[in-house]
């Protein structure tokens, strides 16, 4: 399963990808919103940090907004795909996109029926949100389970991104039910590497080889 940096902070994006286990980011208007900076520049030194698929979101609403700014989106750099919401005018500026070979996330979904949408018009990735279902008490993993299970029935090629990754037992559910991909705040990310028993197992190797070794210092 890839694992996606869910971030617009250019300095936790280069920290996480100097460890080699990051295939991509994704971003949106709130990320981005709280860094400093022109957001297109932004956006083109992740991909430079990346060198894999990087989703920036359009804010326009209306289909003829979608298109101009996401031609411009796609612009930035070639690693760049354009992120569209769940809405009427987003499914029509998705396949008018794609159509065109623009890379498309499909995002804020929260029902199979949405991501069916999606994937018959075309999206690269789709993003249903599951720490936001949770939050109103609905799990979020069932949803992931029905959208591979209705993916696979019709081998659509839109790959199953899942978003709004609040901790580490989204990202492995989301490996056990066969998503493509999950994307991640960099502190979730961070506590993939954390069990207790690999820190006193450590602890342990190193201290008994310094005591086996002590003495030939001495
Ligand atoms: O990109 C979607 C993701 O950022 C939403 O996460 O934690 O705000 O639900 P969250």
């Amino acid at each position: 399963m890839k694992l996606f940096v869910d971030s617009g902070n250019i300095k936790d994006i280069e920290t996480l990808a100097a460890i080699g286990i990051v295939d991509g980011v994704t971003t949106n208007p709130s990320l981005l919103a709280k860094e400093p900076g022109e957001f297109k520049a932004n956006l083109k030194r992740i991909c430079d940090i990346v060198r894999g698929p990087v989703s920036g979101e359009v804010v326009s609403t209306d289909f003829a907004g979608m298109i101009r700014e996401g031609h411009d989106i796609a612009a930035i750099d070639e690693h760049m795909i354009v992120k569209v919401p769940l809405t009427r005018d987003g499914i029509r500026a998705c396949k008018a996109m794609s159509s065109d070979g623009i890379r498309v996330n499909v995002t804020l979904v929260f029902s199979a029926a949405q991501a069916l949408l999606a994937a018959k018009a075309g999206a690269t990735f789709v993003s249903p949100f599951v720490g936001r279902l949770d939050d109103v008490a609905t799990n979020g993993m069932d949803l992931i389970r029905e959208i591979v299970g209705i993916y696979d029935n019709y081998e659509f090629t839109t790959e199953v991104l899942v978003a709004s990754c609040r901790h580490p037992i989204h990202v492995v559910e989301a490996a056990r039910l066969g998503a493509d991909i999950a994307t991640c705040p960099p502190a979730v990310i961070d506590a993939l590497f954390n069990h207790p028993l690999t820190n006193i197992g450590l602890e342990k190797f190193l201290k008994d080889w310094e005591k086996a070794h002590a003495a030939t210092k001495a």
